[in-house]
């Protein structure tokens, strides 16, 4: 969660600093070069210095019974004589909501407003179609979203930005965790993150990791319930003398309090409570698991790997007492038993024996295999298999949407919500970006459980076993908090299936006598044996006892954790309520929302920014995303979409893991429409150059050799050829060059250039795509350079998105079938049927280029002939424009 500075000309090591770039785009612009030098960096120096300093960044942090109240300040000056675009960033955890946004210029300040996200969305469209610029909030790795404005800053003057949000710290595994990141990306004069943890129980332990700092730096973090770091500018260098920073990274804080009291601890301010339940040493309770394993075409290889593998330790991890079935689907479902067995070493044996022979194969029917493992559950409850006051758990992997049995999700959710008759625990694993997260999201909230992503790198077996680890060992069931009558209608859930061993339940509410400093609470459960009871008269502790030397923080943090939590619950609350009571349940969670200025998935935040000369007055957004919206993460999109080589095109269908090609074929000089998208105003282009001369024994192959984009809201062209890149954005132009490696950030854009190689283009909320240079020796008797275009993520288009290209974005469905021996004897051919056509296609594998540009990748593909035809909409030629910016094509043109 912290800050990054990303300041106009932020020449980090950077060297070799075109002239151009200095005067084009010029506060948006980062540079950097491959051969990072630090000689050449200190050339630059005085240029450095005469642009933006950041002087201050300071983080505070202030927990107070696990609600984190976060406030980062930064202060830049631009210390150059025109007036320059200063960038902030910060990252915040996902469990946060911002409550404040403040910038201050010139002695005015400009504070954000919490509104209704709809009221927002449509000041911010009317903002965007007058040619304003918005700020919206991404998503960023894992655990955090980003935050990021920018502001026009006049010469020699200096702005101030505050952020803050707020969350409460979920315990897990055992501890808290708070983290903190810090990417500043330059030297900071005054630099600090102070935090205090104020822990009325009591601190069991503390720990910080900050991930940047190297042993011999580690001892300037102050440790105890107040943690405190500032290193000085010599400190904050990578090297002695050079103007890198090495604060980059994670500032993480663990701890645990103590637990002297089994009815926990409960705090009591300003008429608000909030009660922290989290028993020690209850014995375990046996559970009842089904793991229910997709084995769909698209877990194929490494996922597929991935999960045999966490398996096979959580199979180990299993207590003797449990008991355990496993389903595994596609679109058929196959269990390893039909019915439940104990965990027992032989047991364990041969389900790891199963596990291992688990392989990829075809479609997808969550419905069937959720319902099967429901049965499984309930069959062995019946004859009495499974022993008393055990829970009962299904945890799903999937990595796709249903697309076999029952495909309808809502249908889907019926249906097992009908059999679990709420005593399974429903907890759904989605594992890449493939997964219609939000559905399983529902499907796991309306079942008692909660729902994961999983994400596709190569630690994703720990990952899967550190989810299982949280629901391991469970302790209570049924677990009940009862509170005095009267105060029902404020109170936060407090009725629990399970507490599992290194969690906490926590439950709040309003007192009605806002004097009160005491209440009756009772707490019943059942363990294995024996009723679990608890009751006792709690009172409000002193804080200013408790924590003498300290300033009272914040009064009102009960009140804050209460509506921070109840929003939370109404939130999910949204997945189960009936119809008829839905609205008020939204409404409620906006209320409170708007009532604490939280920036939930209910609202929006606007800041208005001062005004510049370009345009008037700007309006900035901020968002809270949604898990489902949360798909913008570095992570390569499944479905790619490319045309390379001699025009080849792959169209990538990761629902049917299989993918289609074909080439087109005309003359150099061609130019054909590939995108084109008339809700955002955005045209692809890309025009053809043929060989030098044809090969012997060959045609006269063609390549693509130039690409022509255009946004027009944003307002943005940009023209790629082998040779120049020339973009323009609301008018300001910039050229940049193949030979170098740059970075060019614009307010709707994000050009990232690395030397020779690809230019990565990000069209804010639109698209995002590579282009591959192909470098060819100039002496080559045939060929000359040529371009290749790979979409990465194309899923903001609208619905009515075309081209040769474009209209594959949203998929296509065919069915292949009779595979018969085709004039290649290592090339069958088959019949596919395609938007109404039957067609003769020939298996075989086009080239993908981004991850080696010399050899590409094979990619295996269904081939259709004869420029597409039948597989495309219409014929080629519809496709062929009469400019590299237009989408009036030839034929039009000639009417
Ligand atoms: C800004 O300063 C540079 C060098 O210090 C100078 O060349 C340039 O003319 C100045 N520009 C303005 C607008 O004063
Ligand atoms: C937000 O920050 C501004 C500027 O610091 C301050 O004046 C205002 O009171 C804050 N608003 C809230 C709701 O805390
Ligand atoms: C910048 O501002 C400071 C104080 O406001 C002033 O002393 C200084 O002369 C200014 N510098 C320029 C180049 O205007
Ligand atoms: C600190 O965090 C890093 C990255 O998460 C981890 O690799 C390392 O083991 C941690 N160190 C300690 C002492 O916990
Ligand atoms: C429980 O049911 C299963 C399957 O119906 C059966 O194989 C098993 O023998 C039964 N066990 C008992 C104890 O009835
Ligand atoms: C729910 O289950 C009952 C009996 O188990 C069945 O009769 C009913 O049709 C089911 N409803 C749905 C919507 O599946
Ligand atoms: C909605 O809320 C109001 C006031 O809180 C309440 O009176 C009403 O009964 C609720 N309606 C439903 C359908 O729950
Ligand atoms: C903005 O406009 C004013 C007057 O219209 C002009 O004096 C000033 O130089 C302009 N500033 C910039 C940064 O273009
Ligand atoms: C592809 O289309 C072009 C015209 O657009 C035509 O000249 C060419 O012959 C076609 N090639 C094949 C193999 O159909």
């Amino acid at each position: 969660m912290w800050t990054v500075w990303t300041v106009g000309l932020l020449v980090c090591v950077c060297v070799r600093v075109n002239a151009q770039l200095l005067s084009g785009l010029p506060s948006q612009v980062l540079l950097h070069d491959d051969d990072d030098d630090d000689d050449m960096a200190e050339q630059f120096s005085s240029l450095k210095e005469s642009e933006i300093e950041m002087q201050n960044m300071k983080i505070d942090c202030k927990v107070t019974s696990r609600f984190a109240h976060t406030v980062m300040t930064s202060t830049a000056l631009n210390k150059a004589n025109v007036s320059r675009e200063v960038f902030f960033e910060v990252e915040l955890p996902k469990t946060a909501f911002i409550t404040n946004f403040s910038m201050e210029i010139d002695g005015k300040t400009y504070v954000g407003e919490v509104k209704e996200k709809e009221k927002a969305k449509k000041e911010y469209e009317t903002a965007v179609s007058s040619g304003h610029t918005a700020g919206l909030v991404k998503a960023s790795g894992r655990k955090m979203e980003k935050f990021s404005v920018s502001v026009n800053t006049a010469a020699n003057s200096s702005v101030t930005f505050t952020l803050t949000y707020e969350e409460l710290l979920q315990r897990r595994l055992g501890k808290y965790e708070l983290m903190i990141r810090v990417k500043p990306k330059q030297l900071v004069r005054h630099f600090e993150i102070v935090a205090d943890v104020f822990e009325p129980q009591g601190i069991m332990f503390l720990d910080t990791n900050v991930t940047f700092l190297t042993n011999d730096l580690l001892p300037l973090v102050e440790k105890s319930a107040h943690v405190f770091f500032s290193p000085t500018l010599d400190q904050q260098r990578k090297c002695p003398g050079c103007d890198s920073t090495l604060i980059d990274g994670d500032f993480v804080i663990t701890y645990d309090v103590n637990r002297e009291h089994d009815l926990g601890d409960l705090q009591i301010v300003n008429g608000y409570f909030v009660h922290f339940f989290a028993p020690r040493e209850l014995q375990q309770l046996p559970k009842n698991v089904v793991f229910v394993i997709d084995r769909s075409g698209s877990m194929t290889g490494k996922k597929m790997t991935q999960t045999r593998e966490a398996l096979l330790t959580i199979l180990d991890d299993l207590y003797e007492e449990d008991h355990f079935g496993l389903v595994i689907f596609d679109d058929v479902i196959e269990s390893w038993r039909p019915t439940l067995h104990k965990a027992t070493k032989e047991n364990v044996k041969e389900a790891k024996k199963y596990v291992s022979s688990i392989t990829a194969r075809y479609m997808t029917n969550i419905n069937g295999a959720v319902l099967h493992a429901v049965n499984m559950l309930t069959t062995s409850k019946k004859n009495n298999s499974l022993p008393d006051n055990s829970p009962s758990m299904i945890i799903l992997l999937t990595d796709g949407d249903p697309t076999t049995g029952e495909t309808n999700t809502s249908v889907i959710q019926d249906n097992v919500r009908n059999v679990t008759r709420e005593n399974i625990s429903l907890f759904c694993l989605g594992f890449g970006y493939d997964v219609h997260y939000g559905f399983l999201e529902v499907m796991a909230n309306q079942n008692g459980g909660l729902a994961r992503r999983i994400y596709e790198s190569s630690d994703a077996a720990l990952q899967l076993k550190g989810f299982y680890e949280e629901v391991a060992v469970p302790l209570l069931l049924e677990v009940n908090l009862q509170y005095p009558d009267s105060m029902e209608n404020s109170l936060t859930t407090n009725h629990f299936r399970q507490l599992f061993g290194g969690s906490e339940i926590v439950v709040a509410g309003r007192l009605n006598d806002s004097q009160a400093d005491k209440i009756h609470v009772e707490v019943s459960a059942q363990m294995l044996e024996d009723p679990f009871v608890v009751q006792g008269q709690v009172h409000a502790e002193e804080w200013v006892l408790m924590f003498p030397e300290q300033e009272y923080i914040f009064g009102d943090f009960t009140e804050r954790l209460w509506a921070y939590l109840t929003i939370q619950q109404l939130l999910n609350e949204q997945d189960k309520c009936i119809p008829k009571e839905c609205e008020n349940v939204t409404s409620e969670a906006l209320d409170l929302s708007l009532r604490y200025n939280f920036v939930t998935p209910l609202t929006s935040m606007v800041v208005t920014k001062p005004e510049t000369n370009a345009t008037s007055e700007d309006l900035l957004i901020a968002d809270k995303l949604t898990e489902d919206e949360r798909i913008d993460v570095p992570v390569p999109a499944k479905r790619v979409m490319a045309v390379d080589g001699d025009p080849h095109f792959i169209v990538e269908l990761p629902e049917q893991n299989d993918a289609l090609c074909f080439n087109t074929d005309d003359k150099p000089g061609t130019i054909f429409n590939l995108v084109k998208d008339p809700v955002s105003g955005l045209i692809v282009n890309g025009k053809t150059i043929g060989d030098k001369k044809a090969e012997p024994g060959s045609k006269q192959h063609t390549y693509f050799g130039q690409f022509g984009i255009v946004h027009e809201k944003f307002r943005i062209k940009l023209m790629v050829t082998t040779q120049k890149i020339i973009v323009s954005e609301q008018g300001r132009q910039e050229h940049l060059r193949w030979s170098q490696t740059s970075h060019v950030k614009g307010a709707n854009m994000d050009l990232e250039l690395s030397k020779d190689h690809s230019l990565t283009v990000t069209l804010r909320n639109t698209l995002k795509f590579i282009i591959m240079l192909h470098k060819v020796w100039k002496m080559h008797p045939y060929h000359q350079d040529y371009l290749g275009f790979y979409t990465m993520d194309s899923r903001h288009l609208s619905q009515g998105v075309h081209g040769l290209l474009g209209q594959f974005f949203h998929g296509v469905t065919y069915e292949v079938s009779d595979v018969f021996q085709g004039k290649d004897p290592d090339k069958p051919d088959a019949v596919m049927v395609v938007k109404g056509h039957t067609l003769t296609v020939t298996r075989g594998w086009q080239r993908d280029f981004r991850k080696d540009v010399k050899k590409g990748e094979n990619v295996p593909c269904w081939f259709i002939h004869n420029n597409g035809t039948g597989l495309i909409d219409g014929v080629l030629g519809d496709y062929i424009v009469s400019d590299i910016f237009t989408t009036i094509t030839k034929k039009e043109e000639k009417k």
